[in-house]
């Protein structure tokens, strides 16, 4: 069953000026335990796909339900509740926060869950150490390097145990190792952990590894491949 559906979503930006037409119609269903690549041009919409699938931009038409819940019927207060709990975020926008630790950065997330202050602590640490930062624990993020930060920030986005995960291009600005690291922890976890990420991506190496491939094109779905799990050549529908 699909756990994610979106149902013809449109976005059209600046209305009273020129419109610009982001999203023209797309539909996606995401089934539990994915790990899927949103790729396509600069400007084909794939950072506002995923803004629109985690609630944080509203579509101008469609639908998007997550386990049934129709997101955007929901009341602000009720949508920030259903993200904090749901969703995890991998974004550019949603930084680290520079003035505090690798530690600090989960257990805030964490802290405003309502989760007890020991409880954010320890799932703070397992959760460091599942991405191989143990070491880092009371780093702040300009003392890391770009990839440990990205790795911090997949931490963070785990920490609620979310039931899948969006990551607006998780590997842009990092070198092929970071990237080859970053890539290998994500497959584990959605290998392990059974955590269905949704990610876009620019990049090759990314997108070699994804189980399967929606390319946009203009704002709509232009060809939505499946992977077989060994990453042979798969077939296009
Ligand atoms: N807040 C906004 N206001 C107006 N137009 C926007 C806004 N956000 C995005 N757009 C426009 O919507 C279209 C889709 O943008 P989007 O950021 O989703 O593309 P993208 O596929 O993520 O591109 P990139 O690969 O460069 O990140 C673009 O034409 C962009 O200029
Ligand atoms: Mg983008």
């Amino acid at each position: 069953m699909s756990r994610i559906q979106v149902r013809d979503i449109k976005k059209v930006y600046n209305h009273d000026q020129v419109p610009v037409h982001a999203l023209n119609g797309v539909d996606l269903d995401i089934s539990e335990g994915e790990f899927t690549a949103i790729v396509g041009p600069s400007g084909s919409g794939k950072t506002t796909l995923l803004n629109v699938i985690g609630g944080l931009d509203e579509p101008t038409e469609g639908k998007v339900y997550i386990r049934d819940t129709d997101m955007f019927s929901l009341k602000e207060r009720e949508l920030i509740d259903f993200r904090l709990h749901h969703i995890g975020f991998v974004f550019q926008a949603y930084n680290l926060i520079p003035v505090l630790t690798a530690k600090e950065n989960i257990a805030f997330i964490l802290q405003m869950q309502g989760r007890p202050q020991k409880e954010c602590n320890q799932r703070s640490m397992e959760l460091l150490k599942m991405v191989g930062l143990e070491d880092k624990v009371d780093k702040r993020p300009a003392e890391l390097s770009g990839g440990q930060q990205q790795r911090v920030a997949v931490a963070r986005a785990l920490a609620s145990k979310p039931d899948f995960v969006l990551a607006d291009e998780p590997t842009a600005n990092l070198d092929s190792a970071s990237t080859a690291n970053l890539l290998d922890m994500m497959l584990r976890l959605n290998e392990e952990e059974k955590i269905t990420f949704i990610f876009s991506t620019h990049d090759q190496r990314v997108v070699e590894r994804a189980r399967r491939v929606v390319t946009l094109v203009d704002g709509k779905v232009d060809s939505d491949e499946e992977r077989t799990p060994n990453n042979e050549q798969g077939t296009s529908n």
